[in-house]
């Protein structure tokens, strides 16, 4: 029987001087003083190619953290023939079975061993905080792993009406073939959560990390080894972007793919997808979280301080990486100059930029040269635009590391480009609308960006929370009242967006698993 989980992961304190401290000091250490080489992993042996790449630290880019290589097409064939091979009996395995190895991986990265290095990878590695590593590495990773095993226990639940003449029969299968994962770099968990939850559905999956989050995703599968995954279920390939997408795109036995990244890159492979729909022995799934452009809306009975500190860590914390953060705020003319005062205030004085590695860092660099590059042309563009100025921050450096500072901008065009496109980075845009004109600053809310990942209403009058609310339903898969756009909790929050922001799968809700189920109805006559 399964395990029933009603409680999220807590969140450990990383204070000074503690044994949560030493002990992730300690494996930050090791990690640092070494280059860990990262091997393929294919039917469970450890495979070397020539293609070497390295994993760099984001903050100090001339340290090398990690070797690895990428999988040639000759690879990744043997890994989807390994995948295809496989998946018939793991499907057979009982799925109570299969759930224990998922149970235990997550009590495996909940103990002080492996979570202290699931943090220390994910610092060095992708540049997260203690704290932003504790709420993904640790919490996020364990509620996927121990939350998915619960919402299988339901979907066992569902019984078919028997007759007097017939037994009837309903089951889930695994999708026959192999699912491709295909993971971002900014959350440790969803790399973990996009392996593991269709391989816990009874299938087997290629599994392609992000090349700036190779390290931490590593020790995730070290933790699934450990836990007694067996060999060839999740084939650990990473490799060149294209080179993957056009492989498991061409190959027959597709059965899904479940992506996290772009919107760009996601309509990529569902084209590459109906290129090669003739070939395929079923129609492939496509479960995909991409892009946004998450607002936060202020209504002129607001409170400024949530406002305000809500603003500051949705939009900068992980330097505004994560999918949802805040990137575009509308705030009444009456609350603008204290809410542009306040924001000033706090991000010249209080906000530390520096290494991750200092408990006290509040954000550090961002990923790579591409993200630095392209969060630079968004401000350069801000600094010579007429209908722009620049607040707050709006320096750059990528001497030792890819470092953007918060970055504050006032537009007076709502429709400028700064409140429509993804940046990825710590900039956020903010434009002041006149109090009277809050009805229509709702429709530009809903009009302006053709993505709906988050967003958030922050307003004290009941009914108009409500109304707006109602009007911005189809603005978000995430919709926060009164709170922050980021930051949500496995099975309190389930996660996902919708128009261009993805199929709205919802990570971490009841729906996801059965994205990767086939059932089976069986008449068993008496
Ligand atoms: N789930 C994360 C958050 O809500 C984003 O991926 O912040």
């Amino acid at each position: 029987s399964l395990r029933y989980t009603t409680q999220n992961e807590p969140i450990l304190e990383y204070r000074r001087g503690s044994k949560e401290v030493q002990q992730v000091q300690a494996a930050l250490d090791e990690y640092k003083s070494k280059v860990t080489r990262i091997p393929c992993i294919v039917d469970g042996e450890e495979v070397w190619t020539k293609n070497i790449q390295k994993q760099v630290l984001p903050f100090d880019h001339k340290h090398v953290l990690a070797e690895y290589c990428y999988a040639d097409g000759a690879l990744l064939q043997k890994a989807i023939n390994s995948a295809v091979k496989n998946q018939y009996k793991w499907d057979l395995m009982p799925i109570e079975q299969r759930a224990n190895i998922f149970l235990k991986a997550a009590d495996l990265a909940a103990d002080s061993k492996w979570r202290s290095r699931l943090l220390a990878t994910t610092m060095l590695g992708q540049g997260k905080t203690v704290f932003q590593a504790e709420i993904d590495a640790a919490c996020e990773l364990i509620d996927f792993w121990r939350f998915n095993a619960q919402h299988l226990a339901s979907a066992l639940a569902y019984q078919p009406i028997s007759t007097r003449d017939s037994d009837n029969i309903y089951s889930h299968r695994g999708l026959e073939g192999f699912v491709a994962a295909i993971s971002p770099f900014n959350f440790t968990a969803i790399g973990g959560n996009l392996a593991s939850t269709p391989a816990l559905m009874g299938n087997t999956v290629l599994w392609k990390p992000s090349d700036t989050a190779l390290l931490s995703n590593y020790v995730v599968y070290r933790i699934l080894e450990e836990a007694g995954l067996p060999p060839g279920i999740i084939q650990f390939v990473p490799s060149q972007g294209e080179e993957f997408g056009r492989k498991i795109t061409q190959s027959p036995n597709l059965a899904a793919i479940t992506f996290t990244g772009s919107t760009k890159t996601f309509k990529t492979l569902w084209k590459w997808m109906a290129d090669n729909l003739d070939n395929y022995r079923t129609f492939p799934r496509l479960v995909g979280e991409c892009g946004g452009k998450n607002f936060h809306l202020v209504h002129p009975t607001a409170d400024l301080t949530t406002v305000v500190y809500g603003t500051i860590r949705s939009a900068f914390e992980y330097s505004g990486q994560k999918c949802s953060a805040c990137s575009r705020v509308y705030i009444p003319r009456s609350l603008s100059k204290e809410f542009f005062s306040q924001m000033k205030t706090i991000m010249s004085k209080q906000l530390r930029i520096d290494t991750p590695l200092k408990f006290e860092t509040f954000t550090s660099a961002v990923i790579d040269r591409a993200s630095f590059n392209r969060i630079k042309a968004y401000i350069d563009y801000a600094r010579s635009s007429s209908s722009t100025k620049i607040l707050v921050g709006g320096e750059y450096d990528d001497s030792t590391g890819y470092y953007v500072q918060p970055t504050l901008i006032e537009t007076t065009d709502p429709k400028d480009k700064l409140m429509k496109e993804e940046i990825f980075g710590p900039v956020v845009t903010v434009y002041v609308y006149d109090d009277d004109k809050f009805d229509e600053t709702v429709d530009l809310v809903d009009d302006t960006s053709n993505y709906a990942l988050t967003g958030s209403i922050f307003c004290q009058n009941k009914q108009i929370l409500e109304q707006t609310r109602q009007r911005l339903i189809n603005a978000a898969g995430n919709l926060y009242l009164n709170d922050k756009s980021t930051g949500s909790v496995v099975n309190q929050q389930p996660f996902g967006g919708a128009r261009l922001s993805g199929t709205n799968d919802k990570a971490g809700g009841p729906h996801y698993l059965f994205r990767f189920s086939s059932p089976l109805a069986v008449k068993n006559m008496k």
